[in-house]
């Protein structure tokens, strides 16, 4: 069978008796051009226009009469198939179990972050009330996710885009975190006072090259959110000769790479004298994190 079009789904919407199961084939065969996972997608888009959960898909109830539903489809792939990442026009996305609030402007949270949150929870197993500060905070989904799994730690974070800022404050409200955000720099020491048991970030790590073969959807994503400079380390480079000095003694610094740059950072974290303890793979088999310790 060919290709579905916008068109063809926007008639079979004005077809009587048309059943969820009908509607979910037609959106998939129209997204296959766009997507790997045109089956996933589709029940992601029609449960999301619909209000209804998966079980509807496999039930195969008819569509209501209200056609609110199918215009709020129709609008969705139309976007899906101008390569919006999906996440933006759900407007959610799932990041350690939880819901978080994105959209244009703010990074979505990877599955290969939660290597970085893995991590981190480990290496601050045995400390008692951990003061904790993320640079570089985006939708906040490190930042939140430490505070609710660590209730009682003290988590900074600092985030320099207005708009992404909004999204963190947004998030750590309506997930019930205790986040104390902060609008500004993270390469300004004097945003955040004191002295941390562990400093953690993902920052922007997309060197010169990456950035030019940038899949359509990443190029929705905030350029701030993604480029490392020419070769990708500047934020490594910077953040971590500034903030190891503000690290405790005993203290863990954990960062979130890119391919091939474990060398490089872990190189930088031993210049400003922190022991490289590990280096953990993602999803992939890729070196997502590493993380070094003050001695
Ligand atoms: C790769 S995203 C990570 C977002 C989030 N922590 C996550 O893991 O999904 C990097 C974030 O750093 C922010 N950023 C870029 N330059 C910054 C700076 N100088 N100070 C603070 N935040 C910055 C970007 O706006 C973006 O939200």
């Amino acid at each position: 069978m060919g290709e579905m079009t916008l068109e063809e789904i926007s008639s079979l919407l004005e077809q009587p008796g048309v059943t969820f199961t009908q509607l979910e084939r037609a959106v998939r065969r129209a997204l296959e051009p766009a997507t790997d996972a045109p089956q996933f997608e589709a029940a992601e888009l029609l449960t999301a226009a619909y209000g209804v959960d998966k079980s509807a898909i496999l039930l195969g109830g008819k569509l209501p009469a209200n056609p609110r539903g199918g215009q709020k489809l129709l609008d969705m792939v139309g976007r899906r198939l101008n390569r919006e990442p999906l996440q933006y026009i759900l407007g959610c996305w799932d990041f350690f179990g939880r819901p978080f609030l994105v959209g244009e402007g703010v990074l979505i949270p990877r599955p290969d972050t939660e290597v970085l949150m893995e991590q981190v929870l480990e290496g601050l197993k045995g400390v008692p009330s951990p003061r904790a500060l993320e640079l570089c905070g985006g939708s906040g989904c490190l930042a939140v996710t430490l505070s609710l799994e660590r209730p009682d730690a003290e988590v900074w974070s600092v985030e320099k885009s207005e708009e992404a800022f909004r999204y963190l404050v947004r998030n750590n409200e309506s997930l019930g975190g205790k986040v104390h955000g902060v609008l500004g720099d993270a390469f300004d020491l004097n945003c955040v006072s004191g002295d941390f048991d562990c400093i953690l970030a993902n920052p922007p790590y997309l060197n010169a090259q990456d950035m030019a073969e940038l899949e359509p959807e990443l190029s929705y994503e905030p350029t701030m959110a993604l480029y490392g400079e020419a070769d990708g380390l500047y934020f490594y480079r910077r953040l971590t000769a500034l903030w190891a000095p503000r690290l405790k003694k005993g203290g863990l610094f954990a960062y979130e790479i890119g391919v091939g740059q474990e060398g490089a950072v872990s190189r930088m974290m031993e210049e400003a004298g922190l022991n490289t303890i590990c280096q953990t793979r993602d999803y992939s088999g890729i070196i997502r994190v590493i993380a070094a310790r003050k001695p």
